[in-house]
Formats: structure tokens, sequence, C-alpha cells
């Protein structure tokens, strides 16, 4: 009897037959960070369907998409991979735990239900292997906005009586998810709120534009300033969501890893700007167009220093695969994870290939070796993943990577991407687009 599809991801692995030159061009898909906050937001209208173009098959899809179903609405993944949500009849407030466990971004459905219902009851995330994941931010979000929430029994409750209220917040740090929830809370406050020391990461800005074309009032997205104005009420509408810069990032750093020549098709310049000048620093040549941006090295590479911050910062989700990179360079370098208290899990794995890297506090201090050399390693997270599949195409022999659960977060259909550079690399299991589609039909 066939497993289900968990059962076979989590036996499944990755074989890759490392030390080829990735050479051609690969096109990036949607993005996961600008889907998932969308396909919540999507709830805030109160008629009409929202058709998010674009969207990733990704796992996350899929949790998200149980997530708003759980709560009333219906998700459906048309044939062209469009997902459409209607929410316009919610039926419930309450996160089931089950749901919420598998992804951190069920806290976003917050924002939305405050300011549908009065109400929320969301599972407190609980942390996970890169950190502890708090997000009192979003509850001073809430709060600001005239909410009274509390935490009972691993749950986030929020009520307000009447209307959210216009207020202005500033927030401690930097926070995506605090930004995104108070931004889509504010949507239907009455009068203006004001976030200050918002997010500025390009998900946000893709946000705020999908919620002005439902009938809201933000401006200032992608500063440090956003100002809402509520409104009375929200439609559902089409929106095709940037481009994956994460998914862009992974596959510039495989061309640079395997010293290759490789243009990544729909990578957009001014998401991408600190990793192409990290790139540039270390000896790559990185060339941008209007369609996308050519990643190639014809020289030895060498040793650099980073530091990850919010945008337009280094990207903490691109630190593992740097990383990975930096092993394989000569010399010295020094990378600083500012973000998060414990995204070096991916090390770990990385010195069973020959890396050489010491960890201290955030700073991990990499020694560049001639060759990594092929080995059996796990994943533990979605970048750290990320991070193995890149040094197995750097390594001598044949790498196996396993924990693809993780893979499938973040990554749609990598192995064929791959192979169409020229990578050796196959696959236990038989497929990569979870075998249960989102309300395919
Ligand atoms: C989003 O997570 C992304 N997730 C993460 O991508 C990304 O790493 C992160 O932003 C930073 O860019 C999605 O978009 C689904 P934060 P989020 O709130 O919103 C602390 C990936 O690999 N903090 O900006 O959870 C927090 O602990 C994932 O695709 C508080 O202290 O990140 C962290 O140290 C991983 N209190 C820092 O802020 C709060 O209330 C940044 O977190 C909220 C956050």
């Amino acid at each position: 009897m066939r497993a289900d599809h968990t059962e076979v991801l989590l036996l499944s692995n990755m074989k890759i037959r490392g030390g080829r030159r990735l050479t051609g061009t690969v096109r990036v898909d949607g993005a996961k960070n600008a889907v998932s906050p969308i396909m919540l937001a999507a709830m805030l209208a109160e008629s009409g369907e929202s058709t998010i173009e674009d969207a990733p098959y990704l796992t996350d899809m899929d949790h998200l998409a149980d997530v708003v179903r759980a709560l009333g609405g219906t998700v459906e993944r048309r044939s062209n991979g469009a997902l459409v949500v209607d929410a316009s009849h919610l039926t419930g407030t309450t996160v089931p735990y089950e749901l919420a466990r598998k992804l951190r971004a069920s806290i976003w459905a917050a924002g939305p239900l405050l300011a549908r219902t009065g109400q929320f009851h969301v599972p407190l995330p609980g942390g996970c292997n890169i950190g502890e994941r708090p997000v009192d931010q979003h509850i001073k979000g809430f709060e600001a906005l005239g909410a009274t929430v509390s935490i009972e029994h691993g749950y986030v409750e929020g009520h307000v009586e009447g209307r959210l209220r216009g207020a202005r917040v500033y927030f401690d740090l930097v926070s995506v998810g605090a930004t995104i929830n108070t931004m889509m809370a504010a949507t239907l406050a009455e009068g203006v709120t004001v976030i200050e020391n918002a997010a500025k990461e390009p998900e946000v800005v893709d946000l705020a534009s999908y919620l002005n074309k439902m009938g809201a009032c933000v401006r200032g997205a992608g500063t440090d300033i956003i100002r809402i104005e509520g409104v009375e009420r929200l439609e559902g509408v089409t929106h095709t969501v940037i481009p994956d810069r994460i998914e862009a990032g992974t596959y510039m750093i495989a061309a640079a890893i395997t010293r290759g020549d490789v243009y990544v098709e729909r990578a957009i310049y001014n998401h991408l700007s600190s990793l192409c000048a990290k790139l540039r620093e270390a000896g790559v040549t990185v060339e941008d167009d209007i369609t996308g941006i050519r990643v190639s090295v014809d020289r030895e590479l060498r040793a650099i220093d980073l530091k990850t911050l919010p945008h337009p910062g280094f990207p903490t989700d691109l630190q593992a695969q740097m990383l990975a990179l930096l092993t394989t360079v000569p010399g010295t370098s020094i990378i600083t994870e500012t973000l998060f208290e414990n995204r070096y899990m991916h090390v770990s794995e990385l010195r069973r290939m020959g890396a050489d890297v010491k960890i201290e506090g955030r700073t991990a201090i990499v020694e560049g070796v001639r060759e990594l050399t092929s080995a059996q390693v796990n994943a533990t997270d979605l970048r750290a993943a990320a991070a193995l599949v890149l040094s197995g195409l750097a390594a001598e022999g044949e790498t196996t990577v396993s924990g693809l659960e993780h893979l499938d977060r973040g990554y749609s259909r990598l192995t064929e991407k791959l192979r169409a550079l020229g990578a050796h690399i196959t696959r236990s299991d038989d497929t990569e687009i979870p075998l249960r589609l989102v309300g395919a039909n």
C-alpha cells in the first residue's frame, strides 16, 4: 500500500553528483513570502473572490489554504496555477492548532480576522529550528488599534468592541510579520494608522499594492513609515505576485558555487541589490538587465564579510546559501546573523562535507577549503536544506540530502530546474509538487 505523501517525503532523499558547472537559464516562480500574507489578506474582502496569479506549488501554500478553509473561506487552484480565494462568508475566528503548528505564518490570520470580525484566536507560534519567533510586536500593533489581546492556553486571543481605531504605532524592532499584521488590521479601522520603524521588504510592498487594489488606502510601503487610512469595506481582486527573490538568490549562489554561468530570469535587481553587491565583492560577475540577472565566475573568488539585516540589508533567508558558497572560497569569511538566534543549523552538516566553520554566538568564521567532499546530510529547516543542496553541487562525489519536507516548503521543482542547468541530481520520490494540489479542479 503506497505510503501517504508525507511518509514518502520523510523517507525520500535527493542524490547530487557534484563538480559540474551550472550553465543556462532558470525562471523563478512567484514569491512564497508574498503569497502567504496575500492569501490571508483576502479574508478582508467582504465580497468577491481574489485571484492570486503566479502562486507557486509549495506545501506552505497548501497549509495556508487549509487555514483559510478552517475559517470558512474557499481556496481553489486553477489549472493555470492561480489560487482563487473567497472568504466573503467567514464562519469562524479560531485557527486550529494542528494547522498553525505546521506554519508560523498562520499568525497573519489575526489581523484580517480582527478587522473583519472583531476577534481572533490563533495559536501562539511555537519556536522553530531557527529561533524563538516571538509575536510581542504583533500584539503591540493590535493593542495600539484598540484591541484587547491576551495569551490563554497557548492561543493568542484578541477582540475589540466595535471598530478598530487608527493609531500611531512604533515597532521596537523591524518585523516583517508585525508590519504585515498591523497593516492588514488597519485597513478597516476608523481613521488613520501610522506604522513607524516598518519593515521594507518587497513582500510588504506587494501586499500593500494588493490591499490598495481591494480598495484600501495604504501609503509609504517600502519605507520606514506606512500610513493607512481606514475604509469601510474591501473587495476581492486579481493580483500577480512578485517573483521570489529568495529562490532567485538561491540560483544565483548555485551559479557561483559551481563556478558556472547562469541567467536567472525574473530576478529583480533592486530586490537583491545586497546579494549582488556581496557576490561582486567576492569576485563573481553579476550583470543585471530588465528581465533578470546573469551570474558567472571566471576568476578565483575571495573571502568576504557579511551581516544579515532587514531589507535592504543582506537577507537572512540567503545567509545559509551564502555561507555554503564561502566554505569553498579561499581565505577567512566572517558572517554575522543578526535576525535569528539559531540560524546556523546547516553548519554541522556542512562540516560533514569538509567545511571549516567555527560558530561564536551569532558569528560564523569560515575558512575556505579547496574542495568539499560528498556525504549523507540531513536538512533541519528550509534554507539550510537549500544550502546543503548547493554544497552537494560543488562537492566531489555523490551527496545524499534528506529532510526534503523542508525544501518543498520553499522550492518548487528544484530538481528539474537544476537538472536543466546541467546538474546531476535525482530524487527518490517521483514528484516534488505536493500530491494533494490545493483544491485542484
Ligand atoms: C518573515 O518571517 C519571513 N517569513 C522569514 O522567511 C524571514 O526570515 C523573516 O521575515 C525576516 O525577513 C515569511 O515571510 C513567511 P520577522 P517573520 O517578524 O515575519 C523578531 C523563510 O525562510 N521578532 O521580521 O516571522 C524575530 O524573532 C522565512 O522564507 C520579535 O522579536 O520575521 C526575529 O528575530 C524564515 N517580535 C526578527 O524579529 C515580534 O513580534 C525578525 O522577525 C516579531 C519578530
